[in-house]
């Protein structure tokens, strides 16, 4: 399957509303090879998440990895990876928790972003059927993400203080205790 080229901030595809897509197209040939192609894609990019409109597809549908820590690089490999389409989502109650966020669409670059600490998913997995999900912490973290890209709203706009946006090298030196091993970054969808 092929890997897909990641678009950057600037691209419109980033700033426009997805569309719905008609639940009759899940099982077609090229919504399956979309989403495999989504998954192709981040693992090349050591995400854990991405979004159709970051390869310049503006439907409702994304992939995300079901890791639950930020800080445990060893629970990434082994996580699966999940596929929503047409999700809605509903936060939680809770106070809003703060962590490092990236995003392959911006390279690069992290920022503080405050986020719920929960929320319930809704929506139809790959093959159609309908799926509903609590989750918690670090991938409600990446859903919350994921879902913003969806609506044209990357985590820039979520970051009520820049000061903390940082370039991954001097974020890595200077900001985080995150392990650095190789393989997928656990900040960035
Ligand atoms: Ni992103």
């Amino acid at each position: 399957m092929p890997v897909r080229p990641i678009v950057r901030l600037g691209h419109p595809a980033l700033r426009t509303a997805a569309e719905a897509l008609d639940p009759q197209r899940v099982h077609d040939d090229d919504v399956q090879a979309l989403i495999d192609d989504l998954i192709d894609t981040m693992h090349d990019a050591n995400g854990v998440g991405l979004a159709a409109p970051q390869i310049g597809i503006g439907l409702q549908l994304f992939i995300w990895r079901a890791i639950t820590a930020r800080t445990d690089p060893e629970a990434v490999p082994e996580a699966p990876v999940r596929t929503v389409i047409n999700p809605m989502l509903e936060p939680l109650s809770g106070a809003l928790v703060t962590d490092w966020e990236g995003c392959l669409s911006i390279p690069d670059l992290r920022g503080l972003v405050p986020r719920r600490p929960a929320v319930r998913l809704h929506g139809l997995d790959r093959r159609g059927e309908p799926m509903a999900l609590t989750l918690e912490d670090y991938e409600a973290r990446i859903v919350q993400h994921e879902y913003d890209h969806l609506n044209g709203i990357v985590f820039l706009d979520r970051m009520p203080d820049l000061r903390s946006l940082a370039f991954r090298d001097e974020w890595q030196a200077y900001l985080t205790v995150a392990d650095d091993a190789p393989g997928p970054d656990p900040t960035v969808g």
